[in-house]
């Protein structure tokens, strides 16, 4: 969390790191600030709280300059306030430096550099690094770049910086470890560094994506170098963005939430291009091909994530499990890394993950490979961390979701999987013929029918406006509607701040349904499959006891509707495909409600949409 942008060339700095901050605001945005080097003065510019709070106060100030470095800021260490806001002086005020990351020694740093004489302004991990690299210059007159360097030695955790100094007006200096950053070439000689490509995107699509441990000097004399931290020079490997501008404007729409929302008939279907054909009867994730025998043979596949993608890692285990037969465990990155698993050459080990940064989904890939585990990652961000460490992957396409709760990366996450698992059944031979032909042609008209879906978007808001103000609610769902349940409340809880469950829905009997009166709103997904009798009958459990029942079921139900007191119709489909259509309403049902109660749709409150601390 917390995303950095800098820049340094001929244009004025600051408008571009300002409008480059408020494309990253997704990470993070307790503060935000931004230092300017104009001629011989190093400006410094930060506010608590979001960037429009910083771009007021800077209105009244001189922001002239043509280098800069901008941060926002998701609090780990210190209060979200102006002081504890990046970017970080050194005490004669020559040096500043932005960070994404966490400092895991900086106690044992900062008492080393108190003992210098170095005075610390604020409560942040960050501080240390800017008197670090600021004590190893002076004391052995180094350059910048070699100061940044040696520091680095002594640091232990995760960063990403970039450091801005008086005395080289004409460089900025950045490094990575763990943290993601990306170095843009811009057109007329100028330079881009940013956390991702989004604030970069609209000058140049020329860029670098740093490794671990390296080291870049943008200079405007000398370009770009790239050299690690054992000090051998690297050949840049510059690659081409694909990504569009308008992918990231709201295009019209009110939040980016609701226009993701909106765009995932389109998301799907660019997720499926290319990788099925119902008349030619394949399917075929190409980044996987050569994994395949390898994925069928395991011992078991492992899958690990965090967040929405973990709920959707629960539906792939559903259907990787009933359609291929393969042994699927599915794990919390975080969970996983630290209890010691045990995990050998038999395994894969597959990482989902939206931003393809997450530290504790990388770090569990990390320690499957240190035991020799094949390890394999779905992802939507290209070039993120988790798709350059994998041995192989694919990407979801959704595009660049800005909105803090994942809606359209989640759907496109679950068409992978279900590709995934038709792809391995057939390979396996553990689906017939008819059945993979049926299910490829459904698929097909998946986009068509989110489309459907959507268009409930009215009668949804106004069952929203009736449960806006409960101050609890209850999703319930079996099968793989259960990981869709789960989703559900995640999605409320995270943008309204309802405290909301996810159950399976026959588990409410051992415990949750002692929560159950007339305040309690009971969302079940309800649709037409195996188990519809049975979560029929826990409806009635419910309305036995006065809950509210809101319940989605298959287009043209009678029974439910009997029973609940609103229905969300869906079209009809295969059962292992309703997860892509049940989970439309329950995304449309949380924002309305968000949005009711006043809340910040797109940036919820203590949220970070790229989680790259532990
Ligand atoms: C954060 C985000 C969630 C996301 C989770 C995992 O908590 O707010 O929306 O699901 O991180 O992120 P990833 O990028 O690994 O999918």
């Amino acid at each position: 969390m917390c995303g950095i942008v800098a820049y340094i060339g001929k244009k004025q700095a600051f408008p571009i790191v300002l409008k480059g901050l408020k494309r990253l605001e997704y990470r993070g945005y307790d503060s935000a600030g931004i230092a300017v080097l104009n001629g011989e003065a190093l400006n410094m510019f930060k506010r608590s709280g979001k960037v429009a709070n910083l771009e007021a106060y800077a209105m009244e100030h001189n922001t002239e300059g043509h280098a800069a470095i901008g941060h926002t800021r998701w609090a780990t260490h210190g209060l979200p306030n102006d002081v504890n806001a990046h970017p970080h002086f050194s005490n004669d005020e020559s040096i500043a430096v932005i960070h994404n990351g966490i400092i895991e020694n900086y106690d044992t740093l900062k008492k080393k550099l108190i003992t210098y004489g170095f005075t610390f302004q604020s409560e942040t991990d960050t501080e240390v690094l800017v008197h670090l690299i600021d004590h190893i210059r002076k004391n052995d007159n180094l350059s910048i770049p070699e100061a940044v360097r040696r520091a680095l030695h002594h640091v232990e955790g995760a960063y990403a910086i970039v450091v801005i100094s008086k005395d080289n007006p004409n460089q900025l200096v950045a490094a990575r470890k763990s943290s993601p950053l990306v170095v843009g070439i811009g057109n007329e000689g100028d330079f881009f560094l940013a956390s991702d490509a989004t604030p970069i995107i609209e000058y140049t699509k020329r860029v670098v994506y740093l490794n671990d441990e390296e080291i870049a000097v943008v200079d405007l004399n000398e370009g770009l170098r790239i050299f690690n931290i054992g000090n051998q020079e690297k050949t840049p490997f510059i690659q081409k963005l694909e990504m569009e501008l308008e992918a990231l404007e709201k295009g019209g729409y009110e939040h980016f939430m609701l226009k993701e929302i909106h765009e995932q008939p389109r998301s799907i279907q660019d997720c499926l291009r290319g990788r099925l054909n119902s008349n030619e009867g394949w399917v075929a994730l190409r980044g996987l091909l050569d994994y395949e025998t390898k994925m069928i043979q395991a011992k078991r596949l492992i899958i690990v994530a965090c967040g929405t993608s973990w709920h959707a890692a629960l539906v792939g285990e559903y259907l990787i499990e009933d359609l291929a037969r393969i042994n699927v465990e599915v794990e919390y990155a975080s969970e996983f890394r630290y209890r010691n698993p045990i995990i050998s050459e038999n395994d894969v080990v597959i990482a989902i993950s939206q931003s393809g940064e997450t530290a504790d989904t990388l770090a569990a890939l990390e320690l499957a490979k240190s035991k020799g585990a094949t390890i394999l990652g779905i992802c939507n961000v290209v070039g993120s961390s988790i798709s350059r460490v994998t041995d192989a992957g694919c990407y979801t396409h959704a595009g660049p979701e800005i909105g803090v709760a994942s809606t359209k990366a989640f759907t496109a996450q679950v068409t992978v999987l279900t590709l995934m698992a038709l792809s391995l059944a057939h390979k396996k031979g553990t689906i017939s013929e008819s059945a993979f032909h049926a299910l490829l042609t459904e698929i097909e008209d998946i986009p068509g029918k989110v489309k459907e879906v959507l268009k409930s978007n009215s009668i949804i808001e106004k069952i929203a406006a009736e449960y806006a103000e409960a101050p609890n609610a209850l999703y319930l769902g079996r099968g793989s509607s259960f990981p869709v349940a789960l989703e559900g409340a995640l999605k409320l809880k995270e943008i309204s701040y309802i405290h909301a469950e996810g159950y399976p829905a026959a588990e409410m009997k051992h415990g949750p349904i002692a929560l159950i009166d007339e305040n309690m709103p009971v969302f079940v997904i309800a649709t037409k499959g195996n188990s519809y009798e049975k979560v029929v009958s826990n409806i009635q459990e419910v309305k036995a006891r006065k809950g509210k029942i809101i319940a989605i079921v298959t287009e043209g139900d009678v029974n439910v509707k009997e029973m609940a007191d609103h229905v969300i119709e869906i079209p009809e489909t295969h059962e292992y495909l309703v997860p892509l259509l049940a989970t439309i309403p329950l995304q449309l049902l949380s924002y309305h409600i968000a949005l009711m109660r006043g809340c910040n749709v797109d940036q919820p409150r203590n949220l970070a949409k790229s989680v790259t601390v532990e």
